[in-house]
């Protein structure tokens, strides 16, 4: 006798091999916990100031887009790269602060230079999508990207779904590139027979998530060079998140992007931006800016099956807020605010004595974090000690090892100063230095006891 199955039992879905390898993302768990906890101060989520939303600025400009375009275009589907103002506005903006690098301040942009990089330019769904459409581009599951150290580990986070293997860039104790150790790297490489697997390098160039750090335009040019010297000239992808967020308003312009540095020609180049962070994370829009045709058709055609187009409001209330200063005045507004709740966190690291607990970190000039490294042996984990402490006194942080390639040193910490106000990023500081105190003393006399064992 054959059993049909009955019509409630419900059949499993047969996941694909991408299916199956994605996993929650690692802060979904950390703002679950953040939920769950009465009373708990985040540190972890990089989300921004809800206090300095440009509210006012929205409402003016939905307004005059409502009495400016009465064929309410910007109600209608967009086309699939996004609105031509907004791409000429990105690409006359980068333009402008990558030629205001080599100095002398920022010299005037050519009209048909503007109109050339913004037919390299596509908008999309947070500079995330532009980030995953580039990988899923050019890599095959088993493929190699190379990736600064420490990374953005949503970054990590989606090349694990798509099987794609990271490895970060050899640095040094100060966290500079360390081009002999890379060059080293890229030579077993080619020996190992691995080289035609490596498809990629991606880094964060200014105010990195998670590190704060800028990587140099010497460090960028060395790595650029390393690369050609070894035969790995490969696609870049520079991500340039947090260009906009540095308290001085020059430090945009402090270097130029792979796309406005000549020692990148050659390399297929993508540059991601993004409108979120420096202004409305809620209207979730970034873009991409590629010079190699082929690989930007290719994202583009795959932007286009997945949702043709990025929202049309979000981005005509954007392209207003570039055009008529807006978006400006609001970055003047973020930089004072981000830079003040900067200094409550560090002052609190400092008056909570973390600094005499073996504890380091540079003070950033931008950007929303503070990476912090304990002291060595030290494991700030998911479920170490510390963290278990960090939780009990009512704080929370992302753990440094999220964000490596591999090999994860297990004693760096992420903290993000963007959400809490300047008071509870005090407090929350404090709870932080309890909580390393309290583990300071049994790493103490586990020390003086290996000390005694060695005697
Ligand atoms: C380094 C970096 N790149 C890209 C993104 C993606 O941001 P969005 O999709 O909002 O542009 C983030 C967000 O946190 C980030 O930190």
């Amino acid at each position: 006798m054959s059993v049909s199955p009955s019509a409630s039992s419900p059949v499993p879905p047969v996941l694909s091999a991408l299916g199956r390898r994605a996993r929650p993302p690692a802060i979904t768990a950390l703002m679950q916990v953040a939920l769950e906890t009465p009373g708990l101060l985040s540190l972890a989520a990089g989300f921004t100031d809800n206090a300095t939303l440009p509210l006012t600025a929205l409402g003016e400009g939905m307004r005059r887009l409502t009495l400016e375009a009465p064929d309410k275009e910007f109600l209608q589907y967009g086309t699939n790269a996004g609105r031509p103002g907004l791409r000429a506005a990105l690409a006359a903006r980068v333009l402008a602060q990558d030629a205001a690098a080599g100095g002398g301040g920022a010299p005037a942009v050519a009209p048909e230079a503007v109109a050339a990089r913004a037919a390299q330019t596509f908008v999309t769904n947070g500079s995330q999508q532009a980030l995953y459409l580039a990988v899923q581009t050019l890599c095959e599951p088993g493929d190699i990207v190379l990736l600064d150290r420490p990374s953005y580990f949503v970054f990590l986070e989606l090349l694990g779904g798509l099987g794609v293997e990271a490895r970060s860039l050899p640095t040094d104790v100060e966290g500079r590139l360390d081009a002999r150790a890379l060059a080293v790297m890229l030579g077993q490489l080619r020996s190992s027979g691995a080289r035609s697997r490596l498809k990629a390098v991606y880094f964060v160039s200014w105010f990195s998530n998670p590190s704060g750090r800028t990587l140099g335009a010497d460090e960028k040019r060395v790595l650029a060079a390393t690369l050609r010297a070894e035969d790995c000239v490969v696609p870049v992808i520079e991500d340039a998140a947090y260009r906009e967020l540095g308290f001085d308003p020059a430090a945009a312009s402090a270097q130029a992007g792979v796309l406005g540095d000549r020692a990148w020609d050659g390399f297929p180049r993508l540059y991601t931006g993004t409108l979120t962070k420096p202004f409305a994370t809620g209207l979730k829009v970034g873009f991409g800016m590629c010079d190699d045709a082929a690989w930007r058709s290719a994202m583009l055609h795959v932007k286009g099956h997945q949702d043709f187009g990025t929202a049309n409001f979000a981005q005509a209330l954007l392209e207003r807020a570039l055009l008529d200063g807006g978006f400006e005045a609001q970055l003047g507004v973020l930089r004072g605010a981000y830079r003040e709740k900067r200094d409550a966190l560090h002052q609190a690291l400092v008056a909570g004595g973390l600094a005499g607990l073996g504890w380091r970190w540079r003070v950033p000039e931008g950007g929303l974090y503070l990476w912090l490294e304990g002291p060595p042996g030290l494991d700030t984990g998911g479920d170490s000690a510390f963290c278990r402490a960090c939780l009990r006194e009512g704080v929370l942080y992302v753990p440094g090892a999220l964000c490596h390639g591999d090999a994860p040193p297990k004693n760096t910490v992420r903290l993000s100063y963007g959400v809490l106000p300047p008071s509870a990023l005090a407090e929350a500081g404090a709870r932080f230095c309890r909580a390393a105190r309290a583990c300071a003393a049994p790493l103490a006399s586990d020390a003086a006891q290996a000390e005694g064992a060695a005697r």
